[in-house]
């Protein structure tokens, strides 16, 4: 089992997908129903077990991603396997332990890892881990590196410290001055999505190389380019998450074109490597591919949205609306999870044959368009909610809230068409992973 040990974060990964989701689908009942399950487990422990399970999802798929891509490069074997299954073991036991303190009640971290805060310190250990055995993998081993090797590097370094800067709170001096207490906690936040965008978009530079049979895709100015604009995106590009605090105009400026433009770039990227591609390595690794594409599609949805938020006059009417809930959704499913799926689909494909699961298609079209109208039922909820906002003389609360309900009602729906599509995608995808990983077992006994 050791040794399987990256294919047993993406299958752990697969199942924090569709766990996360069902209980997404749970929250957004709520929309509907304000006293669903409030007696079971109210909105403020629910609304933390859904983000802290994808947010897993995208950490474990992510990571296990790493360190099989690793593991496949020419010359390079890894360092410590068995470290790498501890670390394993680390992150699966200490999910374990967070959902013990979400569902207790026993929790007291701040948004999105609002579970019992010495937790942290197991994942800070797996962080540690995984960067060790990574560099001491990689030391001395290859020359010239290709940008993913460097993307992969940092995003796990960053992570280290934007993790424990998350934490900064614990400090009396800190937490005693609100602003300088929020611009910390928001500007480590902005670090942290920087940084796992770095493992994330690291693996589509990874994967484009390897469908193309190209290492050029991940060599040369435009990759590394994009890299350094990653980089200072990720240390200066949180300021879109701290516009309610008094900042300097130039802060929000910069940080504004920075993220705008590492998308630009990025679109740039995908569309001129499928431009590049054959028919026949398009068919060959046809769902990675297709995730991959769909991820570009989801990359310019949310640019527009991005770029009607970042107006001042908007953003002033649309904080605190559903538009960002759209955002943060719009990108970590649109963007994140299609990535990831392409990689655990590139992996599968080599371990075990190409994918030839009907379900796994019809899945992909299904989670495509439920989140096309998921999304778009989240930006007009957004927008009706900014117009009442707008109103002096706007109606109560409650009436706002009932005459959303339709709205409500095709967020719900869509949310469980969306729910279907992830389940036909990850299922085929988990038995192959269990499959491989038993056949391998029988024969080594
Ligand atoms: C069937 C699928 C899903 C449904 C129905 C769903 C529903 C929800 C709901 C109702 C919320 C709470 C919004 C609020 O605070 O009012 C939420 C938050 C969130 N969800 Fe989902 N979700 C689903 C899948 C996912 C997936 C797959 C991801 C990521 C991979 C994701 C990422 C997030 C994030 C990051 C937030 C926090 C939003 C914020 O703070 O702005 N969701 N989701």
């Amino acid at each position: 089992m050791t040794r399987h040990f990256p294919l047993l974060f993406i299958a752990l990964g697969l199942v924090a997908l569709v766990l996360g989701s069902f209980i997404g689908l749970l929250i957004s009942f709520t929309y509907l129903d304000a006293t669903f399950l409030k007696e079971i487990i109210p909105f403020n422990q629910l609304r933390p077990l859904h983000t802290t399970t994808v947010v897993s999802w995208i950490v474990l798929g992510a990571t296990g991603g790493v360190y099989y891509y690793l593991s496949q490069i020419k010359n390079i074997t890894i360092y410590a396997p068995k470290l790498g299954f501890f670390h394993f073991i680390l992150f699966a036991l200490t999910g374990v332990a967070i959902y013990i303190s979400l569902l207790s009640g026993r929790m007291g971290g701040r948004e999105y890892l609002e579970y019992f805060p010495l937790l942290t310190i197991p994942i800070l250990v797996g962080w540690i881990l995984f960067g060790f055995n990574y560099f001491k993998s990689l030391f001395g081993k290859i020359k010239n590196r290709p940008v993913y090797l460097w993307m992969w590097g940092t995003g796990i370094v960053f992570m280290v410290y934007h993790l424990s800067e998350a934490h900064f709170w614990i400090f009396s001096d800190i937490r005693s001055d609100f602003i300088k207490d929020m611009g910390i906690q928001w500007k480590s936040y902005g670090s942290f999505f920087g940084s796992w965008n770095m493992l994330i978009y690291g693996t589509a530079i990874y994967l484009m190389s390897k469908i193309k049979k190209d290492e050029n895709v991940a060599r040369g100015k435009t990759v590394f380019f994009f890299y350094f604009l990653g980089l200072t995106n990720l240390m200066f590009g949180w300021a879109h998450h701290t516009y309610i605090l008094p900042n300097a105009d130039w802060i929000r400026y910069v940080a504004y074109v920075i993220s705008m433009t590492e998308w630009i770039i990025l679109i740039h990227i995908i569309y001129a490597w499928a431009k590049s591609l054959s028919k026949a390595q398009k068919k060959e690794n046809s769902m990675a591919y297709r995730f991959l594409m769909a991820s570009e599609f989801w990359v310019f949805v949310n640019l527009i949205l991005a770029l009607l938020m970042s107006i001042p006059a908007l953003n002033y009417y649309m904080h605190g609306t559903h538009i960002t809930v759209a955002h943060s959704m719009g990108t970590t499913i649109g963007i994140n999870t299609c990535i990831l799926l392409a990689s655990v689909s590139y992996i599968v494909k080599i371990i075990s044959g190409p994918l030839t699961s009907k379900t796994g298609y019809y899945g992909f079209i299904l989670f495509n368009i439920s989140l096309a109208v998921f999304w778009l039922s989240l930006v007009i909820g957004g927008v009706y909610k900014a117009v009442w906002m707008s109103n002096p003389e706007n109606l109560s609360f409650s009436t706002l809230h009932s005459e959303s309900t339709p709205i409500f009602w095709l967020f719900f729906l869509s949310g469980c068409a969306l729910f279907i599509g992830i389940t036909m995608i990850s299922a085929p995808l988990l038995k192959r992973l269990y499959n491989h990983m038993k056949l391998s077992k029988e024969q080594s006994n």
